[in-house]
This record gives structure tokens, C-alpha cells and sequence, in this order.
């Protein structure tokens, strides 16, 4: 490897302190965030159930950063227009929650966002092949997606190497980004599998030394990067 890769940190807010959200999201945005990850969970597509668009447009007037909606939801369709509305920069919808993908990935662009695919553990690259070249993400989910602090996958790793393979062969622009289980001690092998995104949620918020020392601390970890 010879250039070391430009890597992108987006914090999970769901780990954060929700009784002093806008503080958690200011502290974020100061400590280096290049995103700030909001998750969407809908009780259907996942067991769990979080917020909707009314909290993401109060996030929205917290920070200056990229807001990148993680739609964990069934027919997102129908919550598209809400969350874009609300300031959404990137919406990231569940390739097995979508029955016409193509045509929702065009949705979100219509609707001035970023269009990104997320694909579970179990799910095969395949699954987002055919509208790779259309999107400005592609999520590699390396936990099973539904709560936070979750164990982080090693074995999807090998996907996270062949979407990498697949993006660079067509030249396509779209970020690779892994969500679930990110902390300082695997940060560095998931980019050197092919990431370019890491959401950390629970290793950033629920740290003992604070967010800006958890920040300060993933970055580091990065800067032993090529290898
Ligand atoms: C999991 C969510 C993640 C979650 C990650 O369903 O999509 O974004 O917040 O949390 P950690 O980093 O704690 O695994
Ligand atoms: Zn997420």
C-alpha cells in the first residue's frame, strides 16, 4: 500500500446521552467528527425502536457536519421525503428492506440527499451490485444491525475486501463504510480490508476518558496506517 487512505470517523449517536443530546453532538463535531451517524429503527425492520424525523432536525441545528441517516426500517420509502425534509445529507436505506431498490436509491437522490445501501452480515454483496455505480455509499453492516456495543464480526471482513475490490474495478465514487463493533483495536484492519467510513457509536459515546479522548484515540489507532 503506499498512500495511507483518508478515513472518515462517524460517531453513533445512539450511544450518546439523549437527556443532553445537543451537547453530545457539539462535543462530537469539536473532537474531529467527519459525520455525525443517526440511527433510525423501526421496531419491524429491526427488534429495537429509536427516533424519527422531528429529533433528526433538532441534531440538524447542533452541528455543521454531514448528518448520515442509517434507515433500519421497513418500506422506507414512505419515511424518505420526513427525514430528507429534516436535513438528512446522507440516507442510508437496507438493501432487504427495499423491493424496489433501484427505484428508492433514485428517491433519495430526488429528494436532494446522498443515496447509500447497507447490507447485513448474512446478505451477499450482489445485493447492491446492480445500483453500485448510482451511490454515494455503501454501507458493510459488521454487527447484525439493531443495538449498540455489539460484538464486531471478523468474518465480514472478507466482504468488506471484495466490495472494496468491486467499487475500485468500476471506479465508482460511492464510500465504503462498516457500522457495528468499531473500536480503536480493529479500526485499522477494517480499513485496510477496504473502509473508508467507520461509525463508531458505544467506543466514542460510552467511553470513560470522554468523547474528545475517544476520538483522539481512533484517530491514533488509524495512524499506523499503511502496513
Ligand atoms: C447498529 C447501529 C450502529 C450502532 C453502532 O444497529 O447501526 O450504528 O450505533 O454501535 P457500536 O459502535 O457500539 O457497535
Ligand atoms: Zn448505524
Amino acid at each position: 500500500m503506499s498512500d495511507t487512505p483518508s478515513v472518515k470517523i462517524a460517531p453513533s449517536i445512539l450511544s450518546a446521552d439523549f437527556a443532553r443530546l445537543g451537547e453530545q453532538v457539539a462535543e462530537a463535531t469539536a473532537a474531529g467528527a467527519d459525520y455525525i451517524h443517526v440511527d433510525i429503527m423501526d421496531g419491524r425492520f429491526v427488534p429495537n425502536i429509536t427516533i424519527g424525523p422531528m429529533v433528526v432536525e433538532a441534531v440538524r441545528r447542533c452541528t455543521h457536519l454531514p448528518m448520515d441517516v442509517h434507515l433500519m426500517v421497513m418500506e422506507p420509502e414512505r419515511v424518505i421525503p420526513a427525514f430528507a425534509r429534516a436535513g438528512a445529507t446522507i440516507l442510508t436505506v437496507h438493501a432487504e428492506a427495499c423491493t424496489h431498490l433501484h427505484r428508492v436509491v433514485h428517491q433519495i437522490k430526488e429528494h436532494g440527499a446522498r443515496a447509500g445501501v447497507a447490507i447485513n452480515p448474512a446478505t451477499s454483496p450482489t445485493a447492491v451490485e446492480e445500483v453500485l455505480a448510482d451511490l454515494d455509499l455503501v454501507l458493510v453492516m459488521t454487527v447484525n444491525p439493531g443495538f449498540p456495543a455489539q460484538e464486531f464480526i471478523a468474518g465480514v471482513l472478507d466482504k468488506v475486501r471484495r466490495v472494496r475490490r468491486k467499487l475500485d474495478d468500476l471506479g465508482a465514487k460511492a464510500e465504503l463504510e462498516v457500522d457495528g463493533g468499531i473500536k480503536s483495536r480493529n479500526a485499522a484492519e477494517a480499513v485496510r480490508a477496504g473502509a473508508r467510513v467507520l461509525v463508531a457509536g458505544s467506543a466514542i459515546f460510552a467511553s470513560e476518558g470522554g468523547v474528545r479522548e475517544a476520538m483522539k484515540e481512533m484517530r491514533a489507532s488509524l495512524s499506523k496506517l499503511p502496513s
